[in-house]
């Protein structure tokens, strides 16, 4: 993959914490095989890398940035404020001032050490309703709504060699994407630098909405923005609302989980169209588009198994559970051979 892009766009992937310690001697080839760019999972979320006041625990994601500088991969932080996965001792604070304490040593702090050794953040992720509004989360709350400027002007004081990013699920639709240029109007209006504008991806087999993610394209980069993808994955199993909203969840029924034992041909058919359609889109704004980044290597490491219903058994990535490439894989190559 990385390869055959390498004159368009950075191909990444998200890694857990067993792909970034090593323990996998095949994943390991696979990810430096196929992938130029990587993401954390989880490990640099507050919760994990900032567990109380005073303590950070760098441990793994110190791990990752040495991977990714070895490998001469480009390495996203992932993410620096964000509503979920906040860590519990954050939520507690109550005092205005001590939550504004809390927000700008985080930053500071972290922005700082990796600075010069990633290449950009994730500043703010999912700040948005769907309707284009800001979502009501503690930082919201306590700072009211220009902390997503403050955040991004720390993060341009603690890493002035980081490129900046706002993150999103559903921003490629109407609403929400209006939502989204209008917080990034604010920022730049504040003389603040924001230098990109990611695009999660989390589509559903036949719905993804080309028209819409070209219209987003167009518009994120009229502001000036780099535009990257930066979340993929493509899942198979039925569910009743769009979006990666991890507070939303379903009940555990049997006709939920269709493929225990296969999937059928012909979905991984359509799957393979989808990746296409949208690389040929990502190939037609190569100008545009600067990095493409799946949500995992293989399906059996897809935090689609276990949501929105866990338990599951889901397909919504490039290799299956035994590191095999997919019909979509090869649909996704063919467009440059
Ligand atoms: O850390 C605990 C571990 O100690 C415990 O043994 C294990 C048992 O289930 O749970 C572990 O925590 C899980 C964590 O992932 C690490 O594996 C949580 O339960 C689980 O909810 C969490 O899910 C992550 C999810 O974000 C939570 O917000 C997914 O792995 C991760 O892929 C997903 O990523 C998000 C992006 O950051 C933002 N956009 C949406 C995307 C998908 O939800």
């Amino acid at each position: 993959m990385k390869n055959t892009f390498k004159n368009e766009f950075k191909i990444g992937a998200a890694l857990n914490t067993a792909q970034i310690e090593e323990r996998d001697s095949k994943m390991t080839a696979l990810i430096m095989q196929q992938f130029n760019a990587l993401t954390p999972e989880n490990v640099m979320k507050s919760e994990v890398i900032h567990p109380a006041w005073d303590t950070y625990d760098f441990t793994v994601a110190d791990k990752l940035v040495a991977f990714a500088q070895k490998n001469k991969m480009e390495l996203n932080g992932h993410t620096l404020i964000w509503h979920s996965q906040l860590s519990p001792f954050a939520r507690k604070i109550n005092s205005v001032d001590s939550f504004r304490t809390f927000f700008t040593n985080h930053i500071k702090t972290i922005a700082s050490r990796y600075d010069g050794k990633i290449f950009s953040w994730d500043v703010v992720n999912e700040a948005l309703n769907e309707d284009g509004t800001m979502r009501k989360s503690v930082f919201l709350e306590k700072l009211g709504e220009d902390y997503v400027i403050e955040a991004f002007r720390l993060a341009q004081q603690a890493a002035p060699n980081t490129e900046l990013y706002y993150n999103d699920y559903n921003n490629e639709q109407p609403a929400k994407r209006n939502g989204c240029i209008q917080l990034i109007k604010k920022i730049q209006a504040a003389g603040v630098r924001i230098d990109g504008v990611g695009i999660q991806g989390h589509w559903h087999v036949g719905k993804v909405p080309l028209k819409e993610i070209e219209e987003s394209i167009e518009a994120y980069d009229a502001l000036g923005l780099k535009v990257m993808f930066t979340e993929l994955d493509i899942e198979v199993l039925p569910r009743n609302f769009q979006g990666a909203d991890v507070n939303q969840r379903m009940a555990t029924d049997p006709s939920l989980n269709p493929y225990v034992n296969g999937i059928p041909a012909n979905v991984l058919a359509q799957q393979a169209k989808d990746y296409e359609n949208l690389f040929r889109l990502f190939l037609k704004h190569k100008d545009k588009v600067t990095r493409v980044t799946l949500w995992g290597v293989d399906d059996g490491q897809s935090w689609l198994n276990d949501w929105p219903v866990r338990g599951r058994t889901n397909y919504p990535l490039l290799f299956d559970r035994t590191l095999t490439p997919k019909p979509a894989f090869e649909a996704v190559l063919s467009l440059k051979n």
